[in-house]
């Protein structure tokens, strides 16, 4: 059984979101493909409908084209997203939007097993949301959805944070946030979260028993 797992995880570094797909597809022992979409070079679809249309696979030369082969011959998939902008990031969507080559006549992903993973600092609702909203139009089979909040917003790495009143650390602290020092023990980890760690478990547990 192959399982295949996207990460749109933040490049330059193994993050949270990507720690968390690694860990869900090597727990579920069976064989299986980490790819890392923020380190490629790709866009959304573009319409060229005819093209797909027969093959029922995006045909749009770039470096994600070969995946969407790979997403129809796997026997599962894990799709992992940090929220942006409060939903997911536009890394994923631009990747499912391309899932449009498989909806001709009949959809051959119908029925797949997929897991999902959403991290974000503060707020996942709209985001888990907006990735089923988008999968539904795949029939796709979601086993289960794994959340992370961080509570650690990109101000905790910009370096200017105290002198912001824009950004999510001023959100969240208000005043107390200029005079907040930043530490490496402040970025949290998903692995000293006993629920999330429990979380990862039960969906790779869906996974193995597939
Ligand atoms: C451009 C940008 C926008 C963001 N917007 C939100 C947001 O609206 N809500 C939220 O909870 N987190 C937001 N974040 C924080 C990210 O979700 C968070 O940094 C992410 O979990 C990092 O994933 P990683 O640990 O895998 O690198 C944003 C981050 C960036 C870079």
């Amino acid at each position: 059984m192959k399982v295949i797992g996207f990460s749109a995880g933040s490049v330059g570094r193994e993050g949270n979101v990507d720690r968390m797909v690694k860990a869900i597809l090597d727990k579920s022992g069976h064989e299986v493909e980490f790819v890392k979409l923020t380190d490629m070079n790709y866009s959304g679809c573009k319409g060229c409908v005819e093209l797909c249309a027969r093959p029922q696979v995006c045909r749009l030369e770039d470096d994600a084209q070969p995946y969407y082969q790979k997403v129809k011959e796997a026997d599962a998939v894990v799709i992992g997203t940090p929220v942006y902008f409060n939903t997911i990031t536009a890394t994923v969507w631009a990747f499912i939007e391309r899932f449009f080559g498989y909806r001709h006549v009949d959809i051959p992903i119908a029925g797949k097993p997929f897991v999902l993973m959403v991290g974000g600092a503060m707020k996942l609702d709209f985001a888990v949301e907006e990735l089923h909203r988008v999968l539904g139009k795949f029939d796709v089979n979601v086993l289960d959805t794994v959340r992370y909040l961080s509570k650690v917003t990109p101000c905790f790495k910009c370096g200017r944070h105290q002198e912001c009143e824009i950004g999510g650390m001023y959100k969240m602290l208000g005043k107390a946030a200029k005079q907040v020092k930043v530490t490496p023990e402040m970025f949290t980890k998903w692995e000293d979260d006993c629920g999330v760690a429990a979380a990862v478990d039960a969906a790779a547990e869906k996974l193995k028993n597939l």
